[in-house]
């Protein structure tokens, strides 16, 4: 697919969507369109249409995601996401009680939880994912790192440094049925896999949040907290609002304290239904979009391998752990750490990030519309000219 429906420069080769996604020039539009009605009657458009239309928009993103619009609230990101849901858990926590997260948690929100253990007197237990990923180790490790003193887990859905889509479906039950709490920081699964989150939500999450300016295409500040309906009353914004005030706003007292933490720009928010739209456009559905990418992450992958004479041996995950986006072992030369690489690659037109585990570093693959098979080729060729290997 060519390049031109996006508004991403032709002069870059765009390896990293998921970090910060990357809009087509329809959503970019829609946006605009709105972003000119909000500004041309500020009044009419905040007073009178802007709720409505958020509750539209609301209406539509959470039927994509499979989520109910009554537990949904539109945030600005991941990050105020997990923010939000883990204060609300902060109420019910005691000295001594065990917050649960793995060795491939975000960074920003594994510094959340350790602020919420800083601030009560809980403990931050990290369960290890050893690489090559084995879903069923990644089960079990996170079964011996739950004690009875478990009462949080901070959980993701896809991993950000390893792009690993971890085995929620097993991992969830077993945690909810010992009364644990548990937050999905599911900021890559829209749009990369067939999320629903109402299956997760039946199957014991409390809180699960996600991006809309990643996979969805949506620009960016838009991303949404769903709160389990026996959650959602006790939750409030980080930001207190209007409506901690019983008189402001409508019945459902989650959308009333959610929703209007103060004027901002609901643009993003309200323009993720042309991103919906205009993937299923570009992409032929949702499905076949999704499906197309997958392979693709997976073509990427075996490509640069076989570009830097690697084999099998350097695949870190199943095809079904991953979704649109693959990770690779790398050897840097020495002297050359992964973030000056990822900034020589930057000033070279490459936008593909070097991360830094403490396995040693990987390269992340993402694979979206707008990507081809023959990038992986150049890539390799580029990492060559540092002299970056595979790892052994
Ligand atoms: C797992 C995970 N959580 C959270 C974030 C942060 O998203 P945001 O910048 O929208 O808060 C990211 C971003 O890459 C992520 O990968």
């Amino acid at each position: 697919m060519s390049l031109a429906a996006w508004a991403l420069d032709p002069a870059v080769t765009h390896l990293n969507h998921g970090s910060f996604g990357g809009c087509p020039r329809a959503v970019l539009s829609a946006a605009d369109a709105i972003r000119a009605r909000l500004e041309a009657s500020p009044m009419r458009f905040f007073v009178r249409d802007w709720q409505p239309l958020l509750d539209a928009a609301r209406v539509r993103v959470a039927g994509f995601l499979g989520a109910d619009p009554a537990c949904f609230a539109f945030v600005a990101s991941a990050t105020a996401g997990v923010a939000t849901a883990l204060a609300a858990l902060a109420l019910d926590l005691q000295p001594g009680d065990e917050l649960l997260t793995t060795s491939h948690a975000y960074r920003a929100c594994k510094n959340q939880l350790a602020r919420l253990a800083a601030a009560t007197g809980a403990h931050v237990v990290i369960a290890p994912i050893a690489l090559p990923f084995d879903a069923d180790a990644c089960v079990a490790a996170v079964a011996v790192a739950t004690t009875a003193r478990t009462r949080v887990a901070l959980l993701d859905h896809i991993t950000s440094p390893t792009a690993l889509r971890l085995p929620l479906e097993r991992i969830v039950p077993p945690l909810a049925a010992r009364g644990v709490k548990i937050v999905v920081d599911g900021a890559h699964a829209p749009g990369q896999i067939d999320l629903d989150v109402g299956v997760l939500v039946a199957a014991g999450v409390t809180y699960y949040t996600g991006n809309h300016h990643k996979w969805l295409c949506g620009p960016k500040a838009s991303a949404f907290l769903v709160a389990a309906p026996d959650a959602a009353a006790r939750t409030h914004p980080l930001v207190t609002s209007h409506g901690a005030s019983a008189t402001y706003g409508g019945p459902n007292r989650y959308h009333a304290e959610m929703d209007w933490s103060g004027t901002h720009d609901a643009t993003a928010h309200l323009a993720v239904p042309a991103a919906i739209d205009a993937i299923a456009e570009l992409g032929g559905g949702w499905r076949a979009t999704r499906a197309r990418n997958h392979a693709l992450a997976l073509e990427l992958r075996f490509r640069l391998i076989s570009a830097l004479g690697g084999g099998a041996q350097h695949l870190l995950a199943a095809p079904a752990d991953i979704g649109t986006m693959a990770t690779i072992p790398l050897a840097l030369p020495t002297g050359l750490a992964p973030l000056a690489l990822e900034h020589q690659l930057l000033d070279a037109g490459w936008e593909v990030p070097i991360i830094d585990m403490p396995g040693g570093p990987l390269v992340r693959l993402s694979a979206h519309l707008y990507n081809h098979a023959d990038q992986a080729d150049a890539l390799a060729r580029a990492l060559h000219g540092y002299g970056v290997r595979l790892a052994d």
